[in-house]
């Protein structure tokens, strides 16, 4: 392990951020700096599966921080001034390694090899039927009993001038009963006009499925006891995907006009939550018509001054109100998380694809290379 590799600039954002962190949200006050490149600091962050895990800082040059752990790809922290310059962070996540292993709903993770639902477990390529694990009443979840979120992916800071890490992780034919060895690698690029960008990259050596995202809870205000209830949304969806009551969609394509789902003119999501059983946790099917990075959504908060956009090349997203969120977590500071204490916005294919024929297909074939990019904007006023 190379040491005393940090550039003068890295440095001082390190002290900076150590003393910002400890006077706010106790994100994170760590022991030992063990390999550094510019606008990137690495931090020994425990062991599991007698694995190593570490926790990756990006920090660009408005000191905008976003921590990274290599334990699920996992984002576990993005601290940013609010509009009175007083940084907090706007997802949910928590300062040690413990937090994770104690099995959150995916805070800040990268789930697959399929995200979201698939009907049942079961799923046809050409003939052969594949079987997952029920982990979801008696549908599979977000890749199964341990998904993409739960492994510890292999990390190595960008080699270039650009703040990023990127993240490798070989999923074996057969894990979590999904056929074929895949190939993911996940890279995180913070720039210096604030924007996350996480571009996936995928391969495998024999047809399977694929559905990857990131599952970042969102609170713009950066306090949990403030409900994103009183955000305002933007989704740029005329339709959405209507679902059973497992949340698997019907496979019907239904127009967003004059129903709670039409966010196409941005509105309170509490204005019409109630009139949604359970809360929102749907597909919205995204007006982009091609697979170029398109702005979908935009998020405001009027408390903190903080507006998120959202890109994507994806065809959908899932919008989740935090439904099921329900007091168990607690943040690093202490406060319980919620129902409505954060949202998702997770881009994505639709859920239950491989079951759906006429939606956007999720096959991935050998010799393919899938490649998706979503960017998070951040910006305060
Ligand atoms: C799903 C929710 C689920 C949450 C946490 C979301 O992507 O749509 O139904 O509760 O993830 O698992």
């Amino acid at each position: 392990m190379k040491k005393s590799t940090l550039s003068g600039i890295a440095i001082s954002f390190a002290i900076f951020f150590t003393s910002c962190n400890n006077s706010t949200n106790n994100q994170t006050t760590t022991t030992e700096k063990m390999e550094t490149k510019a606008g990137v600091t690495k931090t020994a962050w425990g062991n599991t599966d007698g694995k190593e895990v570490f926790l990756y800082t990006i920090t660009n040059a408005k000191g905008v921080q976003v921590k990274i752990s290599n334990y699920g790809a996992t984002i576990t922290s993005w601290v940013s001034p609010d509009k009175n310059n007083k940084p907090s962070s706007i997802v949910l996540g928590f300062d040690s390694l413990s937090g994770y292993l104690a099995k959150p709903p995916y805070f800040g993770a990268v789930v697959g090899r399929y995200g979201n639902r698939i009907a049942k477990g079961k799923f046809k390529i050409d003939k052969t039927e594949y079987t997952l694990a029920t982990n979801n009443g008696p549908n599979a979840l977000h890749g199964g009993l341990k998904g993409f979120d739960k492994q510890v992916w292999d990390a190595t800071p960008a080699s270039d001038s650009t703040a990023s890490i990127e993240l490798s992780y070989l999923s074996k034919d057969g894990e979590e009963g999904y056929p074929g060895n895949l190939k993911v690698a996940v890279r995180y690029t913070l720039t210096d006009d604030n924007e996350l960008k996480i571009e996936y990259s995928a391969s495998t050596d024999k047809a399977t499925v694929l559905n990857v995202t990131n599952h970042s809870y969102f609170n713009l205000t950066g306090d949990v006891n403030n409900s994103i209830l009183d955000h305002t949304l933007m989704i740029d969806a005329d339709n959405y995907t209507p679902v059973d009551t497992t949340l698997i969609p019907t496979g019907e394509i239904k127009s967003v006009k004059g129903t709670p789902f039409d966010f196409t003119k941005a509105k309170k999501i509490g204005l019409e939550i109630g009139a949604v059983s359970g809360g929102y946790d749907h597909n919205f099917v995204l007006n982009k018509k091609d697979s170029s990075l398109s702005k979908i959504v935009e998020l405001k908060d009027s408390i903190s001054g903080r507006t998120l956009e959202v890109y994507t090349t994806q065809p959908g997203v899932q919008f989740y109100t935090g439904n099921f969120l329900d007091g168990k977590f607690s943040t690093p500071d202490g406060k319980k998380i919620n129902q409505h204490a954060a949202m998702c916005l997770e881009t994505q294919h639709f859920p239950d694809s491989p079951n759906e024929p006429k939606f956007p297909t999720t096959l991935l074939l050998p010799g393919q290379q899938f490649h998706s990019v979503t960017v998070y904007k951040l910006s305060v006023k």
